[in-house]
C-alpha cells in the first residue's frame, strides 16, 4: 500500500497530487513542485495556513488528475506528529471522495531536528493509519480504503530509505490488527474465541504459542486469573506467544529475554461489584493491553527482531453471576499470596499478579513491562491521549517514555511511593486488591502488581486513556486506538 516515488514529479499520473504548504517558509526543493505552490498562492483566499486546503481540477502542468495543496502552517510547528496528523487526515479526505490511489510530495526543508527518514516515516505511518477503517459489523461498507499511496521524494533519499516503506507498513499492521481486536464486539471475542483468534495469528508466523485451560491454571495454582474467570461461562485462559530467534542457533553469545504482559479482559463488566450502565459498552477493550502485546509478538517475528520476546497473556471475562467472586472473599495467588478482594472491579491487577508471578519463574526476564487498561484513575490523572508508566526502574522508565515521544504515542513517568503500600493492608489475607482511599487509584494499582513482581526489571503502562477513542483522532477511527505497538516496538528495537 505504501511506495516511495521520484523522478519528474509532473509527469507522474494520480487521481490527486498532494502537496503539502507552509505559511512562512518554502518546505520543498523540487522546482516543478515550487512553482505549482507559486501559482497556488496566487489565489488570495490560501496561504499555507493550517487547516487551509485549495484542489485545482485541470492543472494544465501535471499530468495528475487533480492537485490538492493542504497548509501546514508556521515551519515552526512542523514536527512528527503533524506530518503525520496532515497525512492521516489527507487520506481520509480522499476515501470520501472515493479515489483510489495518490501522491504525497514530501517536504524536504524542515527544522534541522527532523531527518528526511523522520519526516517520510511520519508521512508514511500517519497514511497507511489513517486508511485503515473498521466496517466489519456494517452491511453497506461506503467507504473503500485507499490501493496505494506513493510519497514523492528526491531520488536519492528514495534510495537510502527504500526500505522504510515496507518496514512501516509491517508495523502499521501490527497497530491496525490490535484496533481490530479492541474495537471487536465482546460477543465475538469471549476468552476462547479471542486466544483462538491471537493463536491462528500468531501461527502464520514464527512463534511459538502454548495455552493454559482452566483445568491447568488450577493444576498450577493461578487463583487470582480463577477468580476473576469463575463468573462466566467463558472461561479463563492463559496465553503465552514465544518469538525465540535462539531456538535454531546453536549457542548465541548473549542471550536476552523480554517479556510482555497484556491485560485481556474481554468485558469488564465489574463483576458483583457491578459498574453503572452509562459507557459500560466501553468496557469491550480492557483487553487492550492483550491486543497490543498479541499484536508487538506478531510484529516483531514479521520483522526477525534480534532477541527473545515471551507474550504473557491473561485472558477473562469479568461477569457477575451465582458463582461469581464475592467482595470479601479471599483467594490464593499463583505466587503463594493471599488477596482479599475489595471490589471485584479491581480485576485487572488480580490476572496480572499471577501472569506476572508465572512469567517470572518460566522465563526469568531481564525485562518485563505489562501493558493494561488497569485505572479510570489513570485517565484522571493524564486525560485521555496519555499513558501512566510506574516502574521502581528510573532508566527503564525513561525509555520507554522517550519511545513514546518518538512514535507520538505519548506516556508519563509517575511515581510509586513505598508509603502509600499500607492504603492496600487487608485485615484477613496479605494484601487487599482495593486501595483504603479512591485518591491515587493508578498508583495504588501499580503498588499492588509491584507486590508480584520479584528481582525482575520491570515497568508497568497505564493504557486505560489512550487504548481507545470515542471520536478518533486523525490518523485513528473511532474504537481501538492500537496504542502500544508502535511504542513497544520502539523501545524493543532501542533496547
Ligand atoms: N477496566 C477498568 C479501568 C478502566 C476504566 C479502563 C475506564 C478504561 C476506562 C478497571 O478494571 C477498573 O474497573 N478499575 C477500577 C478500580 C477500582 C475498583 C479500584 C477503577 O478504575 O475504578
Ligand atoms: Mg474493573
Ligand atoms: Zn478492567
Amino acid at each position: 500500500m505504501l511506495k516511495l516515488l521520484s523522478g519528474e514529479i509532473l509527469n507522474k499520473k494520480t487521481e490527486c497530487l498532494v502537496v503539502p504548504v507552509c505559511e512562512d517558509a518554502e518546505i520543498h526543493d523540487d522546482s516543478a513542485i515550487i512553482g505549482l505552490i507559486k501559482n497556488a498562492k496566487k489565489i488570495k483566499e490560501f496561504n499555507g495556513k493550517k487547516g487551509e486546503s485549495l484542489i485545482f481540477y485541470d492543472s494544465a502542468n501535471s499530468k495528475s488528475e487533480r492537485v490538492l495543496f493542504v497548509g501546514l502552517g508556521k515551519l515552526e510547528k512542523i514536527d512528527a506528529e503533524a506530518l503525520r496528523s496532515f497525512a492521516g487526515k489527507i487520506v481520509k479526505q480522499l476515501i470520501e471522495k472515493e479515489l483510489t490511489e495518490a501522491i504525497i510530495c514530501a517536504p524536504s526543508l524542515l527544522k534541522s531536528d527532523l531527518k528526511a527518514d523522520a519526516s517520510l516515516g511520519a508521512i508514511l505511518e500517519g497514511a497507511f493509519l489513517g486508511n485503515h477503517i473498521f466496517d466489519k459489523y456494517k452491511k453497506d461498507k461506503k467507504a473503500k480504503p485507499l490501493k496505494i499511496v506513493s510519497v514523492f521524494t528526491d531520488s536519492k533519499i528514495a534510495k537510502s530509505c527504500r526500505l522504510l516503506p515496507s518496514r512501516i507498513e509491517t508495523i502499521c499492521k501490527g497497530t491496525v490488527l490490535a484496533r481490530e481486536w479492541v474495537s471487536m464486539p465482546s460477543n465475538d471475542k469471549r476468552p476462547d474465541r479471542f486466544v483462538r483468534s491471537m493463536v491462528k495469528a500468531a501461527e502464520k508466523e514464527d512463534l511459538s504459542f502454548s495455552i493454559l485451560d482452566e483445568k491447568s491454571l488450577k493444576q498450577n495454582g493461578m487463583g487470582a486469573i480463577l477468580a476473576v474467570g469463575v463468573g462466566s461461562r467463558s472461561k479463563p485462559r492463559l496465553l503465552i506467544l514465544d518469538y525465540n530467534p535462539y531456538k535454531n542457533k546453536k549457542s548465541p553469545k548473549k542471550k536476552k529475554t523480554i517479556v510482555l504482559v497484556g491485560k485481556g479482559v474481554t468485558f469488564d463488566t465489574g463483576g458483583i461489584s457491578l459498574k453503572p450502565s452509562a459507557g459500560m459498552a466501553e468496557m469491550k477493550m480492557d483487553m487492550s493491553g492483550a491486543a497490543s502485546v498479541a499484536a508487538t509478538l506478531i510484529t516483531l517475528a514479521r520483522l526477525k527482531h534480534k532477541f527473545r520476546v515471551v507474550g504473557v497473556i491473561p485472558v477473562v471475562e469479568n461477569m457477575p453471576s451465582g458463582d461469581a467472586t464475592r467482595p470479601g472473599d479471599i483467594i490464593k495467588s499463583y505466587s503463594g499470596k493471599t488477596i482479599e478482594i475489595g471490589n471485584t472491579d479491581a480485576e485487572g491487577r488480580l490476572i496480572l499478579a499471577d501472569a506476572m508471578s508465572y512469567a517470572n519463574k518460566m522465563f526469568k526476564p531481564d525485562v518485563m513491562v505489562d501493558m493494561a487498561t488497569l485505572t479510570g484513575a489513570c485517565i484522571v490523572a493524564l486525560g485521555d491521549k496519555i499513558a501512566g508508566v510506574f516502574s521502581t526502574d528510573e532508566k527503564l522508565a525513561k525509555d520507554i517514555v522517550e519511545s513514546g515521544d518518538a512514535v507520538s504515542e505519548k506516556c508519563w513517568a509517575m511515581p510509586m511511593p513505598d508509603d502509600y503500600k499500607p492504603l492496600l493492608k487487608s485485615e484477613f489475607a496479605d494484601i487487599n486488591n482495593m486501595s483504603s482511599t479512591r485518591y491515587g487509584g493508578a498508583i495504588t494499582a501499580a503498588l499492588f502488581l509491584s507486590e508480584f513482581v520479584e528481582k525482575t526489571s520491570w515497568a508497568h503502562i497505564d493504557i486505560a486513556g489512550p487504548a481507545y477513542s470515542k471520536t478518533g483522532g486523525d490518523y485513528c477511527g473511532a474504537g481501538g486506538t492500537g496504542f502500544g505497538v508502535r511504542l513497544l516496538i520502539d523501545f524493543l528495537n532501542k533496547m
